[in-house]
Order: C-alpha cells, then structure tokens, then sequence
C-alpha cells in the first residue's frame, strides 16, 4: 500500500500536471498494488475523473458523523465521492488541532466499517532521544483496546522528526518498530488483526527501496515526495520492484 499524503498543497492544474507525469512514468505490471490518494477534499472529484484502475481516493482526516459539526467532512461524504480510506490521528492534527487520542479514537471506532483508517503513530524527536519510542507508540495504540477492528485497518508509523526533516530511522530500526505495532495490535484487538504497517516521513525515489526491503514494512505514506507525479510513480515502481516481483 502507498498512499500520498498532499497535505494542503495543490490546485486543479496540479492535479492534471499530476496524473499525466505520474502515467508517464507508472509501470502498469503490478495492478494488485493498493495505490491512495489523499489530497485536499476539494479536489477529490478531479483526480476521480483523472485518475484509473488501481488508484484510490482517500480522506487525510475524517469526521465519522454528519449533521452539527462545522468544517468537518464526514464519512458519508467521504462515501458519496468514493473515497475508501482516511488517514486519521496524523501527527499534524495532533500539534497544530490538539487533537487527542481520545479524539482520534472516537474517529476510528464510529467509522463502522465504512472506511479503511489508516492511523498515524510515531514518537517526537526528543521521546526518541530519551528512548521512549515504544512506550509512545504503544500509548497511542491502546485507544483500540477491545475493538474488532475492520480487516483492511492499517498504521502509519511517522516518527514526528522524520517528517519534511530529510532524516529517518535506519531502515532496520523501522522494521523492529514494525514488528512491534504488528504485535500490539494483534493481541488488544477483539479480532487478532494483524495491520499493515506503512512507514512515512522523508520517503523519496532515493531513500524507498532501503525501507521496502525490510520483511514488516508493508508500504509508505508520502508526504512532500508525493506531490510530483513523476517521483511518486518511481517510488511505486519500486515497491512493486521490491514486494510484488
Ligand atoms: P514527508 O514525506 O514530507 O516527510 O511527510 C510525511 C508525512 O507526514 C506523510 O503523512
């Protein structure tokens, strides 16, 4: 799975500019590849008339009800434009909307099923200086405790400090830490669900093959790589090259 995170960047002639770069350079072998797209809301109707086959469209935030709740985008607009993902709890939100876990798992439980969430964790710089980064991540996973969780439910491991920072854990340290959520999650989920985990933070064309050659990294949630089409392709090709020769 690889999702593009555009976070509030882009415009209509982005999003063209986009979708003729990334074809251009998208290797059309593997098809099975769950690609996501998750842009600004507003543009989700565009790139679903530009986008094709295995592209997805998917939500970096979500509200799970409609009615009283101003700015949101709830889950049955979400539907009403074919989106089947939402990233939920990414550490943006956290900072600059002061978002809780409490919050975060209000989202995911009310969901029902309709959508797959994709839940960022990751610890900040100074938790990984003071050696805390399971305990951080572990925190952050419990507001799934006792939940039957969807199949297809996903975490996004993004260290806060590797995100548009151009540093990143070594790629084993990422693995170890993979290994880690995949067991937590199974054993405090109802149904033993054991998730993909995606790495994010400063994945590029250059850095993706180091981290996608590791056995629990399942895919990458790309951020500031993401918004050129051409380097987001590359990047699938060679998770495709990597994990689905
Ligand atoms: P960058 O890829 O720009 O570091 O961002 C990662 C991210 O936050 C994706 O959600």
């Amino acid at each position: 799975m690889l999702i593009a995170n555009w976070k509030s960047n882009g415009s209509k002639a982005m999003a063209k500019n986009w979708f003729n770069k990334f074809f251009e350079k998208y290797n059309f072998k593997n098809e099975e590849t769950f690609i996501g797209i998750a842009p600004p809301f507003v543009y989700i109707e565009q790139i679903n008339i530009l986008k094709k086959s295995n592209i997805n469209t998917g939500l970096q935030d979500i509200e799970p009800f409609s009615g009283a709740r101003t700015g949101a985008i709830s889950a049955d607009m979400a539907l009403d434009l074919e989106c089947c993902f939402s990233i939920i709890g990414h550490s943006e939100r956290r900072e600059l909307y002061k978002e809780s876990n409490n919050q975060i798992k209000e989202k995911i439980i009310n969901l029902d099923n309709k959508i797959i969430p994709i839940l960022c964790v990751g610890e900040t710089e100074k938790e990984n200086i003071a050696g805390k980064t399971k305990q951080v991540i572990q925190n952050q996973l419990e507001i799934i405790k006792d939940y039957e969780l969807h199949d297809l439910f996903t975490v996004a491991y993004e260290p806060v400090w590797a995100i548009g920072s151009g540093k990143t854990p070594h790629a084993e340290e990422i693995n170890e830490i993979h290994k880690f959520i995949k067991d937590v999650v199974q054993s405090i989920s109802t149904n033993d669900l054991v998730p993909d985990v995606l790495y994010g933070g400063s994945v590029t064309h250059k850095n993706a093959s180091s981290f996608f050659n590791q056995d629990f990294v399942d895919g990458a949630l790309i951020g500031g790589a993401s918004l050129d089409g051409s380097i987001f392709a590359e990047i699938v090709n060679i998770y495709n090259g990597t994990k689905n020769k």
